[in-house]
């Protein structure tokens, strides 16, 4: 088994003197390779601080944090940029996709970066293009689909450059049950078969369902952990549920 996060001891404070506010505590964690895990909490309980020093986005106030065998606390600003493009991919609730490009052209962009050849870079888009099932909208432009295939894209350009590790804020958020339940099928077949490792960040109980494993946090430390066992992806939901409730949160909680 490979390690791809490890957490140690990781805070986040906000502010200075005399208005600080503690968004993170204690954060230890670890993800495996090939492990879809869903990140849960009240709202401000701080899952997007922890996706966004996961993500190199923003920096932890002490602490460590190794993504794939790698330190990321000490690296200089060049060294992240070279290091989010490298290895990680990202999946937000509002797509961010550029409008002036083709599907393809969006998914192709992180690779057209690295400079990878022709003829490779029509093999992944190819082979993402599949997993996604959008090969039917390669050359369209974003205002020219749906935003279930928006997000579709989006994830295909999150894992083209094959990352060590994909993070996804609220990804189903802007989404309808159905495209919802297509890109968590995917997200969840990306995990199982190609060994993809997912960081998902959700306030939905179905959504979390779709994970092998989900993190609650509270007031910006880890609350409990949920692993999925043998029961039913029904019965997994039901245990989210209750544990959605003894923090308070509540079923309803989409915020
Ligand atoms: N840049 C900032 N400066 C000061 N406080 C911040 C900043 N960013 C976040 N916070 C605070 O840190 C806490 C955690 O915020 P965070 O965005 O991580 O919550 P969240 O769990 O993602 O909430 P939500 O479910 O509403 O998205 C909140 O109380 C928030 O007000
Ligand atoms: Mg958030």
């Amino acid at each position: 088994m490979k390690t791809i996060v490890e957490t140690n001891n990781v805070k986040k404070i906000y502010g200075s003197k005399g208005n600080v506010f503690t968004a993170l505590e204690d954060i230890d964690l670890t993800v495996q390779e090939g492990e879809f895990v869903g990140i849960m909490g009240p709202s401000g309980a701080g899952k997007s601080t922890l996706l966004n020093v996961l993500a190199t986005i923003d920096e932890p106030t002490s602490g460590d944090i190794s993504i794939d065998g790698t330190s990321i606390i000490k690296m200089n600003e060049d060294q992240l940029a070279a290091f989010r493009r490298d290895k990680l991919g990202f999946i937000f609730q509002d797509y961010n996709l550029l409008d002036t490009l083709t599907v393809k052209e969006n998914i192709v962009l992180p690779l057209a970066l690295a400079k990878m050849n022709v003829k490779e870079l029509e093999q992944r888009v190819d082979v993402v293009a599949d997993k996604f099932g959008i090969r039917p909208i390669l050359e369209k432009y974003p205002y020219q689909i749906s935003g279930g295939q928006k997000q579709r894209t989006a994830a295909s350009r999150a894992i083209v450059a094959k990352p060590s590790l994909i993070l996804a804020d609220e990804p189903t958020g802007a989404l309808d049950s159905k495209s919802a339940t297509d890109l968590l099928e995917s997200l969840k077949t990306l995990s199982e078969q190609d060994k993809a490792t997912i960081l998902m960040v959700t306030h939905d109980a179905y959504a979390a369902s779709y994970c092998q494993r989900i993190i609650f946090i509270n007031d910006g430390k880890l609350f409990t952990e949920l692993a999925k066992g043998k029961e039913t992806r029904k019965e997994y939901f039901n245990k989210v549920l209750d544990v959605l409730s003894a923090l308070g949160g509540g079923a309803n909680d989409v915020i």
